[in-house]
């Protein structure tokens, strides 16, 4: 029985109109309680890479759950989380071999700043506390995962209480910062990093955190293939930890295993989150370097304090470990691969739009961005920006797609996205029916909008 709003002891998302009830998830579809069919065409919020309903990792999830749920991190390590770690040690890159875990992408990304303190604290180095990241950036919800973040429209109710970390422009080529173009342009924007350091004092900046991929705050804005390669010779050059962000393009879904790796460039720590359990656990983490563990081992007390309660349990661990484990034997990111091509080359058929302004993206995190003006790239009008990627996204819906719709694009207030981002079980014929779906809620968006 569909509840009634007033009736609901849940606080939702739109506290005005209650959002249909699921019933069941299997593949790359969820069901309501009516029955109706959804294509997840964006994982959620890019998070069920596997897709719903596998019924293995419930079986693990179960038998962990019996054998033993919790044990607490300064009493006990136990057997699931030292699998899962050295399972994501082996598909980190180079020697990021050391995991410490949590249960969201905010906590992890507040980890790796605390991490990063400790790591110069230990080097007697005091005085190198603030991360520097970049605007139209998306690192988490909690205050300290906030302040890092350049989401415009998610600080704004916040910004006094926010920590006052520095940030340089995204590498957004579409709506150039430098009002250039690349390759003219010489990735004037990543140089910008050192800038910032020289400007605000290297003694004073413990790291630089990026997404690879940017992903809710900028629908999948990709830098060009040098812009990684600067960002860490800056680093190396400043003494700063390069800290990728990995919450929406870790295990796969960019076609590697970490997104960072498409621009062959370690970072000193990657923060996981979303793929890491594919939404069947809580569970996310940090992976460090070797360098950085042994200077927090070799420390004053050998002792790494922050944590949570839930950092490292058994059911994390086990539920990821299953997750991780399917995803091998399945073969998920070789699918990606496959048909990264033609879930790109089906979405740019949509360019047909009028309002439809840049495809991009990387593997299966794929963004549209949306325009007044195709031409001009003009974006639509700040009372209606939001409203053109939630109308789409509220159409699709309606019309059995689930998508991830965006805001602030351009500039923090104006430009309007959606994220595309399928589990990567999904099969040609059924990309070719998101597709359809997808175009027939633009046309349908559209003739709202005259
Ligand atoms: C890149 C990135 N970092 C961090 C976060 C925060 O993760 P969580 O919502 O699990 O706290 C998100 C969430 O969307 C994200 O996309």
């Amino acid at each position: 029985m569909e509840k009634n709003i007033e009736h609901s002891h849940f606080l939702p998302y739109n506290l005005r109109s209650i959002a249909p009830t699921v019933q069941k998830g299997k593949g790359i579809y969820l069901y309501d309680s009516s029955g109706k069919r959804y294509i997840d065409g964006s994982s959620g919020p890019v998070v069920c890479n596997i897709g719903h309903g596998v019924k293995e990792i419930g079986e693990a999830y179960a038998a962990q759950a019996e054998k033993v749920a919790y044990v607490f991190r300064s009493q006990f390590t136990n057997e699931p989380v030292e699998k899962l770690a050295a399972l994501i040690a082996e598909m980190a890159p180079k020697d990021l071999d050391r995991v410490f875990f949590v249960s969201s992408g905010s906590e992890g990304t507040e980890m790796a700043a605390k991490i990063a303190r400790q790591y110069y604290l230990e080097r007697n180095e005091l005085r190198k506390e603030l991360i520097i990241s970049r605007w139209l950036s998306y690192h988490g919800i909690t205050m300290g995962a906030l302040s890092m973040s350049g989401h415009v429209l998610r600080r704004k109710n916040f910004v006094t209480s926010l920590l006052p970390y520095p940030k340089i422009n995204a590498p957004y080529c579409y709506r150039c910062p430098e009002n250039s173009e690349y390759p003219a342009c010489k990735l004037a924007c990543a140089h910008r990093l050192r800038e910032t350091i020289q400007m605000i004092g290297e003694e004073y900046i413990s790291a630089f955190i990026a997404e690879p991929v940017v992903g809710a705050a900028g629908g999948a804005i990709t830098p060009p293939a040098e812009y990684y390669t600067i960002i860490r010779e800056i680093c190396d050059e400043f003494d700063i930890l390069f800290i990728a962000d990995e919450v929406m393009t870790g295990f796969g879904r960019t076609g590697l295993n970490f997104g960072i790796e498409n621009w062959d460039v370690t970072p000193d720590m990657i923060v996981f989150a979303k793929g890491a359990s594919a939404g069947y656990y809580p569970l996310a983490g940090v992976v460090i370097s070797e360098k950085i563990y042994r200077v927090l081992r070799d420390g004053k007390k050998g002792i790494f304090a922050p944590g949570h309660t839930y950092s490292g349990t058994p059911m994390a661990g086990a539920v990821g470990v299953k997750v991780l484990e399917y995803m091998q034997k399945n073969n998920l990111i070789a699918n990606v691969n496959q048909l990264k091509g033609y879930l790109l080359e089906q979405l740019k058929t949509l360019g047909r739009h009028t309002i439809v302004g840049d495809i991009r993206g990387k593997g299966f995190l794929l963004g549209i961005e949306f325009v007044k003006d195709q031409k001009t790239r003009e974006p639509f009008d700040f009372e209606e920006s939001g409203y053109i990627a939630n109308l789409i996204a509220q159409k699709a819906f309606e019309n059995g797609l689930i998508i991830y719709p965006g805001t602030g694009t351009v500039n923090g207030h104006h430009g309007d996205h959606i994220l595309i981002a399928p589990p990567f079980i999904i099969k040609k014929e059924q990309i070719d029916e998101m597709i359809s779906l997808l175009n027939q809620s633009i046309k349908e968006a559209e003739a709202q909008l005259e």
